[in-house]
């Protein structure tokens, strides 16, 4: 049994290790020791002071996991009204507030600020007595607001107690409290397995969390807080300047955003706001402006507040990535493999930078868990690059002929029965060779760039194509005549020939375009790269076993059963009989060991965006050469590759001194194996 005094010593130790574990993870950003050690770190520190209760205090890292429900939550007065911040919508909105700026300041010199992303959060306060936690409070109406204490103390990135000695006696921190991208997905993702309610957005996802009465299901949120000001301070001094303020704060163990930036002058302000926007998709939590404040404290204080906003700061927003409009109808598209796609047509929308008027609705679970009809108030999302998304529909004042979504038993196209498989939620067509619309997606698919890269031979014309019957299948496009192209609809000589040069073209390919191009169910370019390297030759392929398959690094046995079932129907034999008797050929391949290819047993992370080549082709050369392509940094990763506006995957990558590649270094180094 160990004496109280050597107790009281190990705890301190592990208080001294967890809380440091805690900042370097969320305030540095660097991770210092692995998950399970900290887990191991904080049941020693838990059986401990199960043991010695005395030493339970509550800056203890062990009271963070939540404490028993509030039947509500109280009300504070905040010492320091929380203001909120005016908005510009342009360019010239800034030019203007940076004229005011100077104007009431009676200066023609450039103003210094302080540039910050603008969270897409929950704003909360903090107050440190003797640099100790000692309440946690939402914003409310600036001047009252709600104690979310309880909840606050589980957020691992708010320290319980602040770091080092000179901080004022009285301290109120103020920040934003989010939720990641990556965090939100996994909640979701585990919401939809457990058939709950599934949260809107980020932003939705973390005021959900704060607001929950029993903190610790708060604790098993997944929220983050970034500081981005003080409030009251007393008894002590803080910096002179907004960014010295920050760097203060993340001494004292706060986070703070690792994008904050000092602008010279108002241009430069209106470049970062750009390259933000810009990089605004890879970043890993939402974020829907930028904030510009006056660098100067005594600048901001000469300034002063205009009704409930400083004059000394303002949020430039970007386009919102959420906007309400009304669903229209509903239509059921045939893809590829047969599976039908609702597709919302929406009263067209100006969101996230475009104009929208479709939106997925995935499958008919989601129809059922958004319970959305047609007529209906709803809120799409587009984010970067991501199809719009209906995320929620509006149900207050909800129109009362609102028509329900009838999901077809029968193919929109074909007619043929709709089948609904096992998992329940996909819904297939089972027309297959004989529905026009699997047909058109399969030719589109064998033609399209990563694919047999048929020049000219685009989604429009394969339906003209299909619906003149002059194709049927993809072995068809090979017996295509002039005459025939010339007679369609805006086709001249030149582009008809043009075409039938680039079908000619097509034909001599490389066999993991054509394992890809035959539009097997589940196999992608990685897994058609995989099977060509692995068996050489089309013949070894259409003979190999489930077992033999699933040896194959990224082919599991769903895949496997897809690709054996594909090669034994006869159909397929007829078709690559047809083809090759077309002269449709490529260069087998000598199989080599996996073990044996150049890059095997390494690992490579790829991260931002790439412009010389897809992330897809990018992640299936490195397959193809042995390597393992992962999704994160961490010190097995051999290789860090970064495209433009690379964000915290190529910081982790400079931590840990993993080697950095840029898009050229990339291709310098695929081109020695090629
Ligand atoms: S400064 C007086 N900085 O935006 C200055 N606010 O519309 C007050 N926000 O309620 C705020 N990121 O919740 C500031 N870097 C940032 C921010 C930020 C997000 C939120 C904050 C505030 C709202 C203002």
């Amino acid at each position: 049994m160990l004496e109280f005094s050597e107790a009281q010593q190990r705890h301190a130790e592990l208080v001294g290790k967890i809380n440091h574990a805690n900042y370097c993870y969320y305030a540095l950003d660097n991770p210092q020791i692995p998950d399970a050690e900290y887990d191991r770190l904080l049941r020693e520190l838990q059986s401990l002071e199960q043991i010695f209760p005395d030493l339970i205090s509550p800056v203890s890292p062990s009271q963070r996991v939540g404490h028993a429900a509030l039947k509500s939550f109280a009300q504070v007065q905040h010492l320091m009204p929380m203001l909120s911040l005016d908005n510009a919508f342009s360019a010239d909105d800034l030019l203007a507030f940076d004229k005011r700026v100077r104007d009431r300041l009676k200066t023609a010199d450039d103003i210094q600020y302080c540039c910050e992303p603008k969270y897409d959060g929950i704003a909360v306060s903090l107050l440190y007595e003797n640099g100790v936690l000692v309440r946690g409070a939402t914003r409310g109406d600036g001047a009252t607001g709600e104690d979310i204490t309880q909840n606050v103390r589980t957020i691992k990135s708010i320290p319980l107690q602040l770091m080092g000695a000179e901080f004022p006696q009285l301290l109120e921190v103020r920040g934003e409290i989010y939720m990641s991208k990556r965090g939100f997905a996994a909640l979701n993702q585990q919401a939809r397995a457990n058939n709950e309610k599934l949260f809107v957005n980020p932003r939705n996802a973390a005021a959900g969390s704060l607001r929950q009465l029993d903190s610790s299901l708060t604790a098993a949120r997944p929220l983050s807080m970034c500081a981005y000001s003080v409030g009251v301070v007393e008894g002590g001094t803080i910096p002179s300047e907004h960014f010295a303020l920050l760097q203060q704060l993340k001494a004292w163990g706060f986070a703070i955003s690792s994008e904050v930036r000092l602008a010279a002058d108002v241009a430069a302000c209106i470049a970062y706001y750009d390259a933000m926007g810009r990089g605004r998709d890879s970043l890993p939590f939402d974020i829907d402006g930028i904030v510009f404040k006056v660098n100067s404290l005594e600048l901001q204080e000469q300034l002063g507040f205009i009704s409930r906003a400083p004059r000394w700061a303002i949020a430039f927003k970007f386009p919102a990535q959420e906007e309400i409009t009304r669903l229209n109808a509903v239509e059921f598209q045939v893809g590829r493999t047969g599976a039908i796609t609702p597709v919302a047509r929406l009263e067209p929308v100006f969101v996230g930078g475009v104009t929208v008027s479709n939106a997925t609705l995935h499958n008919r679970d989601e129809i059922a868990r958004l319970g959305v009809g047609i007529g209906d108030r709803v809120i799409v999302r587009r984010a970067g690059d991501v199809i719009p998304q209906i995320v929620a529909v509006l149900t207050e004042d909800r129109p009362t002929d609102i028509q329900p979504i009838v999901f077809p038993t029968c193919c929109p196209v074909c007619q043929a029965p709709i089948e609904i498989e096992e998992e329940g939620s996909v819904a297939r067509c089972t027309g297959g060779i004989n529905c026009a619309a699997q047909v058109k997606e399969a030719i589109k698919h064998f033609a399209s760039r990563q694919a047999l890269d048929v020049e000219g031979l685009g989604d429009k014309l394969v339906e003209q194509l299909v619906d003149a019957k002059l194709i049927n299948d993809v072995a068809d496009v090979f017996a295509l005549q002039l005459p025939a192209l010339i007679a369609l609809e805006r086709m001249g000589q030149k582009s008809a020939e043009n075409l039938l040069a680039a079908i000619e073209k097509s034909k001599t390919t490389t066999l993991p375009r054509f394992l890809f191009a035959l539009g097997i169910r589940g196999v992608g370019q990685a897994t058609a790269n995989s099977l060509a390297q692995h068996f050489g030759n089309l013949d070894a392929l259409g003979m190999a076993s489930s077992e033999e398959l699933q040896a194959i690094p990224d082919v599991g046995p769903v895949v496997a059963t897809f690709i054996v079932e594909f090669f034994a129907r006869d159909a397929t034999a007829e078709l690559l009989r047809r083809l090759d008797e077309v002269g449709v050929q490529w260069p087998n391949i000598t199989p080599k060991p996996l073990d044996q290819l150049p890059l095997a047993g390494q690992t490579w992370v790829l991260t931002g965006t790439l412009s010389l080549l897809t992330r897809e082709a990018a992640k299936a050369r490195l397959q193809q050469l042995g390597a393992k392509v992962a999704g994160s940094v961490s010190a097995k990763t051999h290789w860090v590759v970064a495209g433009e506006s690379a964000g915290s995957k190529l910081a982790k990558a400079v931590e840990l001194n993993i080697p950095v590649l840029d898009e050229q270094g990339l291709l310098n180094e695929l081109e020695k194996y090629a």
